[in-house]
């Protein structure tokens, strides 16, 4: 899920479940062949080359931002509720710092280890974009979800993914935080948690917000993406006119 258009047209399409893996499976493939260092990488380190495995982690970290920046980009533009818009576009900023924090993290901790292994590709910070989580449906449940979804339920359904990744990363930023501390990197740790407490704070929007959404935007009678669409100023009287046709519709 590299970027929003593909995660939600995987969505669209119920994310069949084979699909959805060999989809994962080519994005880390192509991580690591189209990256010119991958080989060198791999051979420097070594199961006891604790600050390798730091850098490693945090160029992981940075290629799931980079990765997160695209599709905050695209969600951004597609998503119609105006509700879960602002809390993307707020979160864009955050994950551009988060992005420069982790590429100054990674030249900085590679400069104070360069002198014990010879790891230039490993203090690089990488422009690759790891896979991001996503559902892994049964086909069965793929294919039924796909025929049915309308699409407002399309758009809550990657609602939920936007809360998905973010729990990831939340669970990536604390194992970096955890890794700088018993490694001794005290500024990073300090840097790590910065981003770690907007993640949180990202989830959280999200969690929060979703119920409301679901509540304002779906109905069991039909879709109300036309409301959605008018958003802004228009919006509630957009929403109260379909809101009245709706027992005529149905
Ligand atoms: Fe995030």
């Amino acid at each position: 899920m590299a970027s929003s258009s593909s995660s939600s047209s995987s969505t669209k399409k119920g994310d069949r479940h084979q699909k959805g893996r060999e989809q994962q499976e080519q994005s880390a493939g192509s991580g690591s062949s189209n990256n010119s260092n991958s080989s060198s990488v791999s051979n420097l380190i070594l199961r006891n080359d604790a600050e390798g495995k730091f850098l490693l982690n945090l160029n992981i970290m940075l290629s799931m931002e980079n990765a997160a920046l695209e599709r905050l980009h695209a969600r951004i533009q597609e998503t119609p509720i105006p509700e879960a818009k602002e809390a993307l576009v707020r979160h864009l900023e955050e994950t551009r710092q988060q992005k420069d924090r982790l590429q100054t993290l990674i030249r900085d901790v590679g400069r104070t280890t360069q002198g014990q292994q010879p790891r230039a590709a490993l203090s690089a910070p990488t422009d690759e974009r790891a896979g991001l989580p996503q559902y892994l449906l049964p086909e069965i449940m793929a294919d039924a979800l796909s025929k049915s979804l309308t699409p407002i339920e399309q758009e809550l359904k990657t609602i939920e993914i936007d809360g998905l990744i973010e729990s990831a990363e939340i669970m990536a930023y604390n194992s970096l935080v955890q890794m700088a501390l018993k490694m001794g990197f005290g500024e990073a740790a300090v840097a790590l948690r910065q981003s770690l407490e907007e993640e949180e704070r990202m989830a959280a929007r999200i969690s929060a917000s979703s119920p409301a959404i679901f509540g304002k935007y779906w109905t069991p009678a039909g879709d109300l993406l036309a409301a959605a669409r008018a958003g802004g100023e228009g919006g509630e009287e957009a929403w109260s006119q379909q809101q009245q046709q709706q027992p005529a519709a149905a």
